[in-house]
């Protein structure tokens, strides 16, 4: 290469860190076609590096429940119950979501003709049909709730009736845990805290949009988690997947 194509491109690069990383560190994926046909079929926003993490996950958990925070349609909670079977795992996923996005205080066009109740309902209704066609035997415990509120109910061991209409008791260790909730620091920094807590040894986390150029605030607490003394880094793919060493 010319030294003055060298100089563009560095400078181009420079211009854009993620971009560069994303260059020098291509995105793992796994070579699954039915998995390729869960992210065309089911509305969501896994990034693609993804499925890679869910599926080390999902391998190296230990053997305990698994937990789902922010659930949306359902893509990434058909995921992880299809490489549970794929890897032989039975442990039981449990989710909460309580559908309430980010922005849904700004009113929508009149031209959009739906409001943000009929809106959440419609992703209610996905996430219920979703997990009813990919998942009949084996349904996610989704619980209408927000994090806070499931960590509080499962410190509390509460009987709690998930969308399906059964009822369940929360309470016990996890063996891994989704963080894709409300992106906003605080309450990442709450959700970390709260799968801490009941984290076995060995336990993993993996965080959702905590990839170079992706949510800020996440990337401040996986930085934060990376450097705490029980937790180390098993993969980065662009998102991070973390483990409870002790
Ligand atoms: C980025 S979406 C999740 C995407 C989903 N995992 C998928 O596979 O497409 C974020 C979800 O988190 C939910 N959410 C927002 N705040 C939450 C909270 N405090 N606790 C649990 N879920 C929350 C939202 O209702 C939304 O469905």
């Amino acid at each position: 290469m010319r030294t003055s194509t060298l100089r563009t491109a560095a400078r181009r690069a420079l211009a854009s860190p993620p971009a560069l990383l994303r260059r020098l560190r291509p995105v793992r994926t796994i070579d699954d076609e039915y998995v390729a046909w869960l992210t065309y079929a089911i509305a969501g926003m896994q990034h693609p590096g993804n499925p890679y993490l869910l599926d080390l996950a999902v391998r190296l958990a230990p053997p305990a429940p698994m937990l789902e925070i922010g659930s949306f349609c359902g893509l990434s909670a058909n995921l992880i119950q299809y490489l549970k079977r794929r890897h032989g795992r039975e442990e039981p996923l449990f989710c909460c979501d309580r559908w309430i996005f980010e922005g849904s205080d700004k009113p929508l066009p009149p031209e959009a003709r739906v409001s943000h109740a009929e809106l959440r309902d419609h992703v209610m209704d996905s996430f219920v049909r979703a997990a009813r066609c990919f998942s009949a035997a084996d349904l996610p415990h989704a619980v209408e709730a927000t994090s806070d509120e499931m960590f509080g109910a499962w410190r509390a061991g509460a009987r709690v009736r998930d969308v399906f209409g059964r009822e369940v008791r929360l309470g016990g260790p996890l063996g891994f845990c989704f963080v894709d909730g409300d992106h906003r620091e605080a309450q990442v920094e709450r959700d970390f805290a709260g799968c801490d807590e009941l984290l076995l040894a060995g336990g993993l986390i993996l965080f959702d949009d905590s990839g170079p150029g992706a949510h800020a605030g996440v990337q401040r607490v996986v930085a934060r988690v990376a450097r705490h003394p029980r937790y180390e880094v098993v993969a980065r793919n662009p998102n991070h997947l973390v483990r409870k060493l002790r």
